[in-house]
């Protein structure tokens, strides 16, 4: 099942496990059959995120190699690894450095920002069930643009979500929101920036609402916080959106996007231990004793968490400033691009991603079709119907193709030479 929603049909025409082995070079090659596939790096990790995100420069090697030294290695038993344990503890405390975290902040490791958002939640209905021991059907309110792994969790555990409609700017809607706050409420939540537009919600005003309501505040910065971070260190104002403001207990952070790590690491840290301690759970009603796991994984991979280790080492606050500054400056040369096509809009974005919209009565589709036919991924967003691309440290040679292309697509979906059509092959 692919990202919009297709299943992909394949038909073995013989058993794909081989009875006898084969050798190295066979299965290497085979396995580059497989990749050389798939969207090459450089239009994969300018356009579409979720694929080769990043995927650039010395450190994208380093990360990589650090990852695979470390690939055999399971965190499940820190204890036997007392080398990797002090480098695990060492990205921990670079977490707290680089996001200016409170010195008494407790980091945990998680698999990507979806689990940190599980994370989240489930801390608070943990917290909840010991301090607000009345509320027996939990339930928890949100803007309508948090995301989507929010209303995943809800699903799983039978906790009720409240998605309220944003206001007229896109953001959160705080007095819609403290409307829908109920004596049901555990746990409010903004975006600093949001997947579907980029924007930042107020999160000085929602934390404000979560400490007078007594109920747990969570920001999801798994998109831009170590972006965030350090286009800040280079100047660019943003919005306050951290442990700064007082009601705020949790955030997560995803290494594995603006951190540059390999996947899957993300983080999500708690303001100090006091709420920390709702987060884990050892089960010990089995043979073997408690179960002490870093969050909701079992067995946990070291090699992403190598990979951090070595990508921030490699590029230091210096290397990572210059890459946030790139970032800047490509957004700048997309806007500026896209701006100069006739009817094309960007959207006002306070970091990443970008979003525009396509001249009145243009179908958006057909336009990512004839992106796709070009090599040049990019993501939907439906309500409204906008083309998302990701803010990446690339060469001005990649933002320039990108707007070339859709240049040439606009003008032939005006022909009528291409439409919806020249989406479908990719979904
Ligand atoms: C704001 C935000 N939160 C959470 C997630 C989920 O992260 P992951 O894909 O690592 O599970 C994303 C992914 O893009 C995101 O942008």
């Amino acid at each position: 099942m692919g990202y919009f929603g297709n299943e992909h049909q394949v038909s073995f025409a013989s058993r794909v496990f081989p009875k006898r082995g084969r050798t190295e070079a066979e299965v290497m090659a085979h396995l580059d059959e497989f990749g050389g596939k798939d969207v090459d790096d450089n239009h994969g990790h300018a356009i579409v995120y979720a694929m080769t995100l990043m995927n650039h420069l010395d450190a994208a090697r380093i990360s990589k190699v650090a990852n695979m030294n470390f690939v055999k290695k399971n965190m499940l038993f820190k204890e036997l690894m007392v080398g990797t344990e002090r480098m695990s503890l060492e990205v921990k405390r670079m977490v707290i450095e680089i996001l200016n975290y409170p010195d008494d902040a407790r980091v945990r490791f998680t698999s990507g920002g979806s689990e940190s958002l599980y994370c989240a939640i489930n801390t608070a209905r943990q917290w909840a069930k010991v301090e607000r021991p009345r509320i027996a059907e939990p339930e928890i309110v949100v803007p309508y643009s948090i995301h989507a792994a929010m209303s995943k969790w809800c699903r799983y555990t039978g906790i009720k979500i409240k998605r309220v409609p944003l206001g007229p700017d896109f953001r959160a809607d705080v007095k819609a929101i403290e409307k829908a706050v109920t004596a049901n409420t555990i746990f409010i939540a903004g975006s600093a920036p949001c997947w579907p537009y980029g924007l930042y919600d107020n999160i000085e005003a929602l934390s404000a609402l979560a400490e007078s309501r007594g109920i747990w505040m969570h920001v999801d910065a798994c998109l831009g916080g170590f972006l965030a971070a350090f286009v800040e260190r280079a100047g660019h104002k943003l919005p306050v959106w951290d442990f700064r403001n007082p009601g705020v207990r949790s955030i997560s952070a995803d290494l594995h996007k603006y951190g540059f790590a390999c996947k899957p690491l993300s983080s999500i840290t708690y303001r100090n231990k006091e709420f920390e301690k709702y987060h884990a759970f050892a089960p010990s009603d089995w043979p073997d004793g408690p179960y002490n796991t870093e969050s909701m994984l079992g067995s946990t991979p070291a090699g992403p968490i190598a990979s951090a280790w070595a990508v921030m080492q490699f590029l230091g606050e210096e290397g990572y400033v210059d890459l946030a500054k790139r970032c800047l400056q490509v957004k700048k040369r997309y806007i500026e691009g896209i701006n100069a096509i006739e009817g094309m809009k960007c959207w006002e974005s306070d970091l990443s991603p970008l979003v525009f919209e396509v001249p009145r009565g243009m179908d958006t589709f057909a336009v990512m079709g004839g992106l796709f036919d070009r090599q040049f991924y990019c993501l939907p967003c439906l309500q409204p119907p906008l083309i998302k691309i990701i803010v990446d440290p690339v060469t001005d040679e990649v933002v320039d193709g990108f707007v070339g292309a859709l240049r040439e697509v606009v003008d032939l979906v005006k022909k009528g030479s291409i439409t919806i059509e020249n989406l479908k092959p990719y979904m």
